[in-house]
């Protein structure tokens, strides 16, 4: 170890840390970049390389801990100061309608309240808790009272800021602040990663939520940070010096100090603002690019959450509007096997036709030979199918109890089901091709991909 560190080096990284965080918060707080990826992967290749130089001067709060640090051999658990509460469900207009009823009879109050409405996103709860603008803690909910520290996890996610930063000269950074947020991982990140670990080899996860949560729960952080975890940010614990009336104000206050706050929050609405704000959430549901399960609305105003107060288990204040269930039940009649654009043949089952949040399915994708197999689905199984916007219904798992011995295995065939030419398995893919170049089938999807919008748009 060098006794002496020039002091231009010590000054290079100090820079380079201030302008990565910097750079960090004009991208994902305000998505307003001032530079580009490559230019911001740059700086922090300069950082890392001069960190590994000269390791005496590492810190905490380096944005580097973006790649992640050493693994631990266990979480430790951590206290929550404010407890992490759960929301109460409600299943129908009326029920919200219920509730502004009981939130106005306990006000004494005939006069409308004012809500703030978000979107219920689908992943995992965590709390940071900062220490005059420096993230010293997070956690995962737990049971509420105690979570498992998981900070160096939490770090390597970009939408995390490592250290507030005032973009406000008024915004004074409070001595403590405990955020909460939700960390999901988008759709698109989801498929990708699953693409990834089939070919590793890797058992797959079953839904985005889950990716986020196995994520989160690596004792590797250099694990964690190849994830594409993402997190918003929507409440506050202890907040000593976060001196706001209005839940909306706070989440306004919470941006300005660099965290990411939801782009489709509606604020300060009236009762029959909240239901239009619902339907329009269920429509716009599938343009998100992530999993959101529903609606939650808050009374805007803080006095008004105290008074309200809480149970032992949830607020009185605020209340969650869950989607209707879009997994049903039902039966696979057949499986028949489709020819693809390149060959790729896929299996499809048949199914006795069910409503699914409003649409009738009586198809549903298998994917692949492999997941057909890892999930043992047979001819004749009861399954659980689920439907998710415009992407192709898929089957969740085998109802196994519904099973009576009369279901068929489903093999693979081993000539295409459209022109009889021998087909070929690439392990590697785990896909099953047929490479005739000729073959009707692949022809005719070739045509249709030709002619649909994303290739010539033609009517
Ligand atoms: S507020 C006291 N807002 O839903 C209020 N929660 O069942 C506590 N969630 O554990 C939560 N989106 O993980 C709140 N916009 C949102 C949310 C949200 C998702 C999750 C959160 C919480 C669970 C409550």
């Amino acid at each position: 170890m060098s006794e002496f560190i020039d002091p231009n080096i010590i000054k290079r990284i100090k820079n380079l840390r201030e302008e990565l965080h910097r750079h960090n918060y004009l991208y994902y707080a305000m998505d307003d970049p001032e530079i580009s990826d490559s230019e911001y992967d740059r700086m922090m290749r300069e950082l890392i390389e001069l960190e590994a130089g000269y390791p005496e001067l590492s810190s905490p709060d380096s944005p580097s801990l973006r790649v992640g640090v050493s693994p631990v051999k266990k979480f430790q658990t951590v206290r929550h100061s404010v407890k992490m509460l759960s929301l109460d469900n409600a299943f129908s207009n009326s029920d919200i309608l219920d509730f502004d009823k009981r939130v106005r009879k306990e006000l004494g109050t005939d006069e409308q309240v004012l809500y703030t409405a978000e979107p219920k996103m689908d992943g995992v709860a965590v709390e940071l808790v900062y220490e005059d603008g420096r993230l010293v803690t997070a956690s995962t909910r737990g049971d509420g009272e105690t979570g498992e520290e998981i900070t160096p996890n939490v770090k390597t996610i970009r939408t995390v800021p490592i250290i507030l930063q005032r973009y406000k000269e008024e915004r004074r950074i409070p001595a403590r602040l405990e955020v909460r947020g939700e960390v999901v991982i988008s759709r698109e990140g989801f498929r990708r990663l699953n693409e990834d670990m089939l070919s590793r080899g890797l058992p797959l996860f079953a839904n985005p939520r889950n990716a986020a949560a196995g994520s989160l729960r690596q004792l590797d952080s250099k694990v964690t940070a190849r994830r594409p975890l993402e997190i918003f940010f929507y409440g506050t614990g202890e907040s000593e010096g976060l001196d706001i009336e209005s839940h909306w104000d706070r989440l306004c206050a919470l941006k300005e100090l660099g965290f990411r706050i939801n782009p489709h929050i509606k604020p300060k609405i009236k009762i029959d603002g909240v239901l239009e704000y619902y339907s329009e959430l269920e429509r716009k549901r599938y343009e998100l690019p992530y999993d959101i399960d529903g609606m939650v609305i808050k009374t805007d105003s803080i006095g008004i959450q105290v008074r309200l107060g809480q149970t032992a288990r949830s607020p009185r204040w605020a209340v969650a509007y869950k989607f209707k269930a879009v997994q049903e039940t039902t039966k696979i009649l057949d499986i028949s096997v489709q020819v693809g654009r390149t060959g790729t043949l896929t299996p499809v089952a048949h199914l006795e036709t069910v409503n699914i949040g409003g649409v009738n399915v009586n198809r549903a994708t298998l994917h692949n030979e492999d997941e057909a197999r890892r999930k043992d689905i047979r001819i004749g199984d009861t399954v659980l199918v689920q439907r998710a916007g415009d992407v192709i219904p898929e089957i969740i798992k085998v109802i196994d109890s519904a099973r009576n011995g009369s279901e068929k295995v489903f093999n693979m065939p081993e000539n295409c089901p459209s022109c009889g030419s021998r087909v070929i398995r690439d392990e590697k893919e785990a896909s099953v091709r047929c490479y005739n170049e000729s073959c009707p089938a692949k022809i005719k999807a070739q045509i249709e991909h030709f002619a649909s919008k994303r290739a010539f748009d033609i009517d």
